[in-house]
């Protein structure tokens, strides 16, 4: 703790706020005896000025372009490490010995397959299904099958959770995806790694034998470093608040789909694609294209550029940006929607509007390219989101419950309505 401030009413009363300070990042004024000692709360819509928790997992500077998994940079993670070895480090807070390693890959392994009746669960869904309302609802239907593991106060029934969710949901999501498209459900296949494996679950059909696409697995494996957390967004703040209750693992990852799904927070990289089909359709040249971007009486804005927080450059755009042109020259660098990308990322970034305003392409902006050549659907992107935050969500989740000054969320309001009036007699 460093200094305090002090803050006073007009009606006389007056409360300390210490100032609390963090490994990084700007100190907090601590408002917490604000209500108590002055009847006075804060008002703050979107919390863009409230830390609603002390979190030691993931840390983000904005201005400085930095991205942190528990101290270790994202650009060294990415290089070095992979997805399930993050998975570890977002959920115990270091990186695993090769003997941690080894048991972790087993117990995930372990837990990829869902019981037989979820299969059922999801043949119940309507033939044009979003799989996003099928992944919601049946992460949800998920504590109905695990009564062994719901006590949330036991740190090892919420670490089996965990294990359960990191590895049940790429088993749910492909099959979200094959019921959309008639296919069958495979079972995993545990002799492959966990992205090899996801990557058999929905392009796989059990008349043929099937070898993982490297390039694939590689950008795919890439795509869930990169998304695995990345502190207090609307979903996981939405999976504590949730979980604050007491509601189970299950149904509080399922609420943090629930926000995910969103287009402001999870479409985006869909929102990405849908402009460049409507460029490529329409015949509109990206000359025209930046032109309307820039043109103020125009509310058209170019998906995928500009980012709330990282004001300089988003790191995990820098890392997939080069995945991502390694991808098209290997897979698709031909066809005329991706080479639109590429013109329309070279003349923003060469155009003053956009370097004055440090508007850079963000990661949705790759991300939807890159899960477009390797065939995806559009409606499975916020999916593929889904699946690699499942991690970030848990891991909040339990840091959340270890905390002794856990309370349940439960923020006041501006009460703006009617006065006080009586009923008609
Ligand atoms: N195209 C054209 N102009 C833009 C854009 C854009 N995409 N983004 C911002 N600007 C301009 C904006 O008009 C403003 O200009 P001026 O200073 O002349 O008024 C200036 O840049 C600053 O914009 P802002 O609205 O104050 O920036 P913001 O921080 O409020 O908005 C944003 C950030 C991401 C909502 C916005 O850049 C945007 O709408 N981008 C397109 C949607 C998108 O790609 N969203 C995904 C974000 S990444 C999500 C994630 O991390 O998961």
């Amino acid at each position: 703790m460093t200094d305090s401030s002090k803050l006073s009413t007009p009606e006389g009363k007056s409360a300390e706020l210490p100032m609390i300070t963090g490994t990084h990042g700007p100190a907090v004024a601590d408002v917490r005896g604000l209500n108590k000692a002055t009847g006075i709360f804060t008002y703050d819509p979107g919390f863009a000025s409230t830390a609603s928790c002390k979190s030691a997992i993931t840390f983000i500077d904005g201005d400085e372009g930095v991205l942190l998994y528990r101290g270790y940079p994202i650009e060294q993670l990415a290089e070095n490490s992979n997805y399930l070895e993050c998975c570890y480090l977002l959920m115990n807070g270091e990186l695993p010995t090769p003997a941690q390693s080894e048991e972790f890959n087993k117990t995930i392994k372990h837990h990829t397959m869902v019981h037989e009746n979820i299969r059922d669960f999801i043949n119940g869904f309507r033939y044009d299904a979003h799989p996003m309302a099928m992944l919601v609802g049946t992460i949800g239907a998920l504590s109905s099958f695990y009564h062994d593991s719901l006590d949330i106060n036991d740190p090892h029934h919420r670490e089996i959770s965990a294990h359960r969710l990191i590895a049940k949901v790429p088993t749910i999501a492909s099959y979200c995806y094959n019921r959309s498209r008639g296919l069958p459900f495979m079972y995993p296949d545990n002799t492959l790694s966990y992205v090899e494996n996801f990557t058999r679950l929905m392009f796989a059909v059990p008349a043929e034998e099937f070898v993982p696409n490297p390039v694939a697995v590689k950008a795919i494996e890439l795509i869930m470093i990169l998304h695995a957390d990345h502190e207090q967004n609307a979903s996981t703040s939405t999976v504590r608040l949730a979980g604050s209750s007491g509601a189970n693992p299950f149904a509080s990852i399922a609420a943090g789909v629930a926000s995910l799904w969103g287009p402001a927070h999870g479409g985006a990289n869909e929102a990405v694609m849908n402009m460049l089909d409507a460029i490529h359709d329409s015949g509109e040249t990206i000359e025209r294209t930046i032109a309307r971007a820039k043109d103020k009486d125009d509310p058209f804005r170019l998906m995928g550029f500009g980012h709330r927080v990282y004001k300089n450059f988003d790191p995990r755009a820098k890392i997939i940006q080069k995945m991502c042109h390694e991808l098209l020259d290997e897979l698709g660098g031909d066809q005329p929607l991706f080479a639109l990308a590429r013109e329309l990322e070279e003349q923003t970034l060469a155009d003053d509007y956009f370097k004055e305003r440090r508007l850079y392409p963000n990661v949705d902006f790759y991300s939807g390219i890159i899960l477009r050549a390797l065939g995806l659907p559009m409606n499975m992107f916020t999916v593929m989101f889904a699946m690699s935050r499942t991690v970030g969500w848990i891991s909040h989740w339990m840091e959340m419950h270890a905390d002794p000054e856990n309370r349940i969320g439960r923020p006041r309001q501006l009460y703006v309505g009617a006065a006080k009036r009586d009923y008609p007699a």
